[in-house]
């Protein structure tokens, strides 16, 4: 069995992308059969079993019977559930900085299913507990805290711009994303109706067009290594740009924001995951929103 865990507040979503759904508990739904693509879970749990258990000595005994590291996702029985997570071989904090290595060693991944069943799995897709990506912030320097998308994106999943590379930024105010780009010396035209944060705009290797994205051609801006995006617009129209500016051939990568209204749109979003070469995943910093990356084979 695997069971798929959602981000808090996207359980329906992830209910309507899942197949052979067998139960749902809290907000980890058990499913039948082979692995599926999963835009909104947060943490795959890949080889879960359903163990019985009557103490919760045996119950941590059976658990270091079958893993070495293993957190918790609890949802009901908290504290007898801690009381055998307490028994279990501690787990260092994961904090990431921003680009870190990732840590090396696997986690499982257990519940309560009531007092005495375990569902247990000991290799989940994720190196974070429940699949929570957590970072050291800045509080200081950024202006907002849309960076942390980029931060996960780049550390966890290796999507790496390089330096020299030229980019463009739309919907870049205040300033979080094309702040990240430009640390990492890259050339960032930063586009936005409204004004980058002062500090950001001052900074060496920014270009800023105070102008709205749709109007932009890619002619105008010429060949670009990267397109990011977190505009805040309708996901049609997201889409709209993102095909315009491979249909010009000048850009081969692109990382945006598919942002939601009040409704999730899952006909763009299944548009976008049909796009060749894309991966869509609600990254643990995503809102109602989900992060869509593609390398174009040009
Ligand atoms: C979520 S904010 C971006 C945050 C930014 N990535 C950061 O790290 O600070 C979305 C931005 O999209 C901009 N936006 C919305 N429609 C736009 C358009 N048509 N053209 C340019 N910018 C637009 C808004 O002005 C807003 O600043």
């Amino acid at each position: 069995m695997i069971a798929y865990l959602a981000p808090e507040k996207f359980l329906p979503e992830l209910l309507s992308e899942l197949k052979d759904v067998r139960s749902v508990h809290g907000n980890l739904v058990l499913t039948e059969g082979p692995i599926q693509n999963s835009v909104w879970a947060q943490n795959i749990w890949l080889n879960a079993e359903i163990v019985p258990f009557k103490s919760i000595t045996e119950a941590a005994k059976i658990l270091k019977s079958r893993g070495l590291l293993w957190a918790l996702y609890s949802f009901e029985n908290h504290r007898r559930a801690e009381l055998i997570q307490d028994q279990l071989p501690k787990l260092r904090s994961r904090v990431l900085n921003f680009l870190d290595e990732l840590p090396k060693d696997p986690l499982g991944a257990w519940t309560l299913l009531d007092k005495e069943t375990l569902l247990l799995s000991s290799e989940t897709n994720s190196l974070f507990p429940r699949g929570e990506v957590a970072f050291n912030e800045d509080k200081l320097t950024p202006p907002s805290r849309a960076y942390l998308k980029l931060w996960e994106l780049l550390t966890v999943y290796g999507v790496r711009p390089s330096a020299g590379d030229k980019v463009v930024d739309f919907g870049s105010c205040p300033g979080g994303w094309t702040w990240v780009l430009q640390k990492m010396g890259c050339h960032v035209i930063s586009i936005d109706r409204a004004p980058l944060d002062e500090k950001i705009a001052k900074l060496p290797r920014i270009q800023f067009m105070k102008t709205n994205a749709f109007n932009i051609n890619p002619q105008d801006l010429g060949k670009i290594d990267w397109f990011f995006s977190d505009i805040i617009c309708y996901p049609e129209k997201l889409l709209q740009l993102v095909k315009n500016w491979q249909n010009s051939g000048l850009c081969s990568n692109f990382v945006c924001t598919i942002k939601f209204q009040k409704e999730t749109d899952f006909n763009t979003l299944k548009e976008f995951q049909n796009m060749e070469n894309a991966r869509v995943q609600h990254l643990y910093a995503n809102k109602h929103e989900v992060t869509v990356w593609i390398k174009s084979q040009r």
